[in-house]
């Protein structure tokens, strides 16, 4: 089975709990849970990991290079301004599928700006926890 990491940045560990208009009633163990089952039904082995430290998102980057054939990446806020994970995306040669629960360009106007965009396979965004469902679907298009 091939391998995806699912990589989620700040305050994603409070899904469910912060701001439920926006993000919704489930938490992220909820939702990871639905993404190992879809991601099984595709033949994708999924490993989960969330971190409010932009270091620790950027190390999980760099380590998945040789490990996984994919990283669905919801980089929070750090998306709308973060170099340095922009950088450490367009250092490495597996796809990136970008990934937002919230229509961001519907959002304050800071959320519309993207800096990782342009280096990732894809932009998943709007669709709740779909989004990372449907980033499966993505994977399963890309590899
Ligand atoms: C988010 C959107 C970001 O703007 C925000 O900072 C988040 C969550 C989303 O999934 O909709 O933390 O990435």
């Amino acid at each position: 089975m091939k391998k995806l990491l699912i990589l989620n940045g700040p305050n994603l560990n409070l899904m469910g709990e912060r701001e439920p208009g926006v993000y919704g009633n489930e938490s992220l163990d909820d939702i990871n849970r639905q993404i190992e089952q879809k991601g099984k039904e595709l033949g994708f082995e999924c490993h989960f990991f969330q971190s409010n430290w932009e270091g620790a998102v950027i190390d999980q980057i760099h380590e998945a290079r040789n490990e996984y054939a994919g990283i669905i990446l919801n980089a929070g806020a750090l998306t709308h301004y973060s170099y340095a994970v922009r950088d450490a995306i367009a250092a490495i040669h597996i796809p990136v599928v970008e990934v937002h629960c919230s229509n961001v360009h519907a959002r304050e106007e800071f959320r519309h700006t993207s800096v990782i965009s342009p280096v990732c396979a894809g932009s998943i965004v709007g669709f709740g926890k779909n989004s990372y469902l449907l980033a499966l679907n993505a994977f399963e298009m890309l590899l």
